[in-house]
C-alpha cells in the first residue's frame, strides 16, 4: 500500500544566474512501512525533495506537481493544514542537527513541548515522555540529558535529539536527509539501528536520504538513484546492488572505494543549463545515436522503474 505519491513534482529556483531546475518532473510512490533510499550525487536535487514534502522550500522556489498523501495534495494545503501533519503524520531530520535545533531552548525542552503542543499532555507527563524517549535514544543519564543545551552537546548526541524530536509524535513517515553525515563509523551504525527499532516499532516508513551506500544496501527495501533532478532509476536493494540497469548507477557502483574506484568520466553537469536528450548521455559509455536529443521517459521493466533508451 502506497503511503505516498508523487506525481510530475517539478521544482525550480529562480537565481540571479537564470532558473535552476533543481527537480524535473519526478514521479515515485512511497509505500507504507517501506524504508525508500533516495541516492546520487551532490546537488542533484535529493535535499529539495525532501523539503518539498513539507513545503519547506526557501521563498524563490516554484513548484508544481502534486504529493498525495491520503486523500490529500500535500501542495495544495494550506499552512495551517500542513502544521498539523508535520511532526505528527511526516516528520524530517535535517542533514544539520546543529543549526535545526534551538540553541536557547533546553534539549529536553524542546521535545516535551512536542507532546504539551500536540498531545495537550501536561507538563509532568510531557517531561516524563521526553525523558523517556533520551533514554531510548542512547543517553546514559536521561534526566541529566534533559537539561542540556545544543551546545553543551557533540553533533552525535544532537543528531541522536533530532532523531527524538523526530519520532516523538509517532509519525506514519519519518523523511531522514543525511542523518548520519559527519558521525564516525560507530555512531552511524548506532543511530541507524535506533532509527530501524523505532521505525519497525511503530511501523513508520522512512524515506532515507543519503551517500552511504552501504546503509542503503543494508537497511533500504527499494532504491531510487538520482541523476541531475530526474530519477533514473528505482529498484528492489538487492536488484540495483546487484544488477543495475541505468549505466549511471553501473558507474556510480563502480566507482565506489569497495569495487573499482573508477570515477565516471566527465563532470557533474549544470543544474541550469542541463545538456539536451538524456541528461546522462555526454558521460555515458553506452549511448546510443538518439540519447544526445531526445529524453528517455521513465517506464517499468522487470519490476523496476528506468529511465534510459536501452530499456525501451
Ligand atoms: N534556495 C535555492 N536557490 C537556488 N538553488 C537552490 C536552492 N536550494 C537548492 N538549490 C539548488 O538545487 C539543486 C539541488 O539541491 P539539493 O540540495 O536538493 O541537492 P542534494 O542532492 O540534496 O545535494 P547534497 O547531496 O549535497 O545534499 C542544487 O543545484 C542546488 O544548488
Ligand atoms: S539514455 Fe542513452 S545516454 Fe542515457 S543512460 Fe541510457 S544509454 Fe546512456
Ligand atoms: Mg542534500
Amino acid at each position: 500500500m502506497s503511503c505516498l505519491h508523487i506525481k510530475h513534482l517539478t521544482v525550480t529556483f529562480e537565481t540571479l544566474m537564470g532558473t535552476v531546475v533543481a527537480v524535473d518532473d519526478v514521479s515515485f510512490d512511497h509505500e507504507s512501512k517501506e524504508t525508500l533510499a533516495l541516492v546520487g550525487e551532490t546537488g542533484c536535487g535529493k535535499s529539495v525533495i525532501a523539503s518539498s514534502i513539507l513545503k519547506l522550500l526557501p521563498d524563490n522556489a516554484n513548484l508544481s506537481g502534486e504529493i498525495l498523501y491520503g486523500d490529500k495534495d500535500l501542495l495544495r494545503l494550506s499552512e495551517r493544514e500542513l502544521a498539523d501533519i508535520r511532526g505528527q503524520e511526516i516528520s524530517i531530520i535535517f542533514q544539520n542537527p546543529t543549526l535545526a535545533l534551538n540553541p536557547v531552548y533546553r534539549i529536553g525542552d524542546q521535545i516535551s513541548e512536542l507532546f504539551r503542543v500536540h498531545k495537550r499532555a501536561s507538563s509532568k507527563k510531557s517531561k516524563a515522555y521526553a525523558t523517556s524517549l533520551l533514554g531510548r535514544m542512547g543517553f546514559k543519564d536521561p534526566e541529566h540529558a534533559f537539561h542540556m543545551y545544543p551546545s553543551q552537546f557533540s553533533e552525535g548526541m544532537n543528531q541522536r535529539v533530532l532523531i527524538a524530536l523526530a519520532l516523538a509524535l509517532h509519525p506514519k513517515i519519518i523523511i531522514a536527509d543525511e542523518p548520519t553525515k559527519g558521525l564516525d563509523d560507530q555512531l552511524k551504525e548506532e543511530i541507524l539501528k535506533e532509527l530501524m527499532k523505532i521505525k519497525e516499532e511503530k511501523e513508520s516508513s522512512l524515506f532515507l536520504i543519503t551517500h552511504d551506500f552501504d546503509a542503503a544496501r543494508n537497511i533500504a527495501d527499494r532504491v531510487a538513484l538520482m541523476y541531475c533532478g530526474q530519477i533514473v532509476e528505482i529498484a528492489l536493494s538487492p536488484d540495483f546492488f546487484d544488477e543495475p540497469f541505468h549505466p549511471y548507477a553501473r558507474g556510480l557502483l563502480k566507482s565506489l572505494p569497495s569495487h573499482d574506484f573508477a570515477p565516471i568520466p566527465g563532470a557533474s553537469p549544470s543544474m541550469i543549463s542541463p545538456p539536451e536528450g538524456c541528461r546522462f548521455h555526454p558521460r555515458c559509455a553506452e549511448r546510443l545515436e538518439v540519447c544526445s536529443h531526445e529524453m528517455p521517459e521513465p517506464i517499468k521493466k522487470s519490476g523496476r522503474i528506468i529511465r534510459c533508451f536501452l530499456y525501451r
